[in-house]
């Protein structure tokens, strides 16, 4: 395995990404992580981030000097390398020019990183400090026009260091150069597949909840269902499911998944019908905020009341991923303002005394893919788009009436069923409608309509943090417009979102 140091850099998850993409198993940890730990740890490599500090400057993230002393190879990424330079002896100044962007790579020495690789490389650079002396031992392996340091390593010890970002796409060799680092330097090997990441989670949660009852919240969401096969695949029927029916789901959701779950998958699971209790909840409401919290609410009421049902249960499994745990870790992660309330169970287990299984916490998004695949999951559920946990409900702008639920739903249905039928809704991160409160003019068969207008949104994304509007073709557009003015009675007009994230959101409320 390969430990990435996090010193702020906003590639960090890349890095792991492009680690794990060549089948080695790794792990992000912050700076002040001690060498027992990662000795600990047992990593046939360290890979050291970049980030936004100086290596000067009063607060700059530092890890112990020591790790290059433990004969464990290591890769300096930009303030990585900075950072290795500096504590070994080196000098790092600011640079006369900063530079970004794209630069040549002359390559001195195309051994070790640099083997299978023509010179010169286009690489991506990104900073505005530099080495301008290095540490006894070490050697140019490459410079740009502007970076004369722009590789450096000291082979004999097996320290390396990049000035530019080998994990961005931006530099094309770059994952050669990882490759070469990995398989050449590391001794790494191949092993890090879905399959055995199944089989390691299942022992581990058969020992961790041996003889003992598991409660899920299930959504049908990717992450939720995933961590639902998985620990079902362990303990079998000692998991109990809670899939929360709040009256804000799309046309026929429920008894859809009642049947995926129940009849294919044979998960044990209790369906609560609540739709009542959130729609009266929610009546008059028109406050985005105010309808997440309620919804949040009388969630957790509904799901706590279930699973106290479920006697002697000592866990609550959660379909965590990866970015969650990393971003609240990170060495430059602070709070982050809150733009809208999302609702889990966070609160839960503490209230009820339950321990928390997280089986995904160490994955990303299509690795939790690619597991469900594993594990048997049907196509459909694997790829289905996020859905928010207040669905409809925020789907519609202003007040929810069972009215305005029932035109969305058939809305949604027929959006659905064309972006699939177009070979789209894998590519989209999310496809959906919002209904408007406002009624437009328009005329059908010769008589004039007063109706509703539904806005179409299609984005695309890596992660829901930024997001444009997906251009999708206006022959299909057309098509969906045209269906939905016909099929659904109550709306007369369709519009197309035409913003990205930020300074748009994704969802409109
Ligand atoms: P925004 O609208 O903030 O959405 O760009 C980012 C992602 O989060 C989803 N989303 C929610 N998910 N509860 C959820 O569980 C919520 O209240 C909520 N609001 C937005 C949204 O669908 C997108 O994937």
């Amino acid at each position: 395995m390969i430990v990435v140091i996090d010193f702020g850099s906003q590639y960090n998850q890349l890095i792991a990404r492009r680690v794990r993409e060549c089948r080695v198993y790794c792990q992000i940890e912050p700076p002040d992580i001690d060498l027992k730990t990662i000795e600990s740890l047992a990593p046939d490599g360290i890979i050291l981030s970049g980030g936004p500090a100086s290596i000067y400057g009063k607060n700059s993230p530092k890890i112990d000097p020591a790790i290059f002393d433990a004969g464990i190879p290591v890769l300096g990424i930009c303030y990585g390398m900075q950072f290795m330079v500096d504590a070994l002896g080196g000098t790092v100044k600011k640079a006369a020019k900063r530079e970004y962007g794209f630069a040549e790579l002359d390559i001195q020495n195309k051994e070790n990183l640099f083997e299978k690789i023509d010179s010169p490389a286009t690489c991506w650079m990104s900073h505005g400090d530099a080495i301008t002396a290095l540490p006894e031992g070490f050697s140019i392996t490459g410079s740009t026009e502007n970076t004369p340091y722009a590789a450096v390593e000291h082979a004999d010890r097996r320290l390396y260091g990049l000035q530019f970002h080998p994990e961005v796409e931006h530099t094309p060799k770059g994952k050669q150069i990882l490759r070469n680092f990995l398989f050449n330097i590391c001794n790494c090997r191949r092993n890090w597949t879905m399959k055995t990441f199944a089989k390691d989670a299942i022992s581990q949660i058969q020992a961790a909840a041996a003889d003992k009852k598991v409660i899920l919240g299930l959504s049908g969401g990717v992450d939720s269902s995933v961590t639902a096969m998985l620990i079902h695949q362990a303990i079998g029927a000692r998991l109990t499911c809670i899939f929360v029916d709040n009256g804000l789901l799309r046309l026929d959701e429920a008894a859809k998944l009642k049947k995926v779950f129940k009849e294919h998958l044979h998960l044990n699971i209790r369906f609560v019908n609540a739709s009542k209790l959130f729609l009266d909840a929610l009546s008059g409401v028109t406050d985005p905020e105010k309808k997440r919290k309620i919804i949040g609410k009388i969630f957790m009421d509904v799901f706590e009341a279930e699973a106290k049902k479920i006697n002697g249960a000592e866990f609550l499994a959660q379909g965590t991923l990866y970015p969650d745990i990393i971003e609240s870790q990170s060495a430059f992660g602070g709070p982050t303002s809150i733009i809208k309330s999302h609702h889990n169970v966070g609160g839960l287990p503490k209230k009820m005394k339950l321990k928390l299984i997280e089986p995904l916490k160490y994955l990303f998004k299509d690795e939790v893919r690619a597991l469900g695949k594993t594990l048997g999951m049907p196509e459909d559920l694997i790829w289905r788009q996020p859905f928010p946990g207040p669905g409809l409900g925020i789907r519609i702008i202003g007040e929810i009436t069972p009215k305005r639920l029932t035109i969305l739903r058939k809305v949604d249905d027929i959006l659905v069923m064309e972006i699939k039928a177009a070979g789209y809704y894998k590519k989209l991160w999310q496809s959906f409608a919002v209904l408007l409160p406002i009624k437009s003019v328009g005329v059908m068969g010769d008589k004039r309509t007063y109706e509703n207008i539904v806005a179409i949104r299609a984005v695309t994304s890596k992660d829901a943090m930024t997001a444009d509007w997906a251009r999708l073709p206006h022959k299909l557009l057309a098509k969906i417009s045209n269906r939905i003015i016909n099929e659904v009675t109550g709306v007369n007009r369709v519009a197309y979102d035409i913003s990205s994230k930020p300074p748009s959101t994704i969802e409109w409320e």
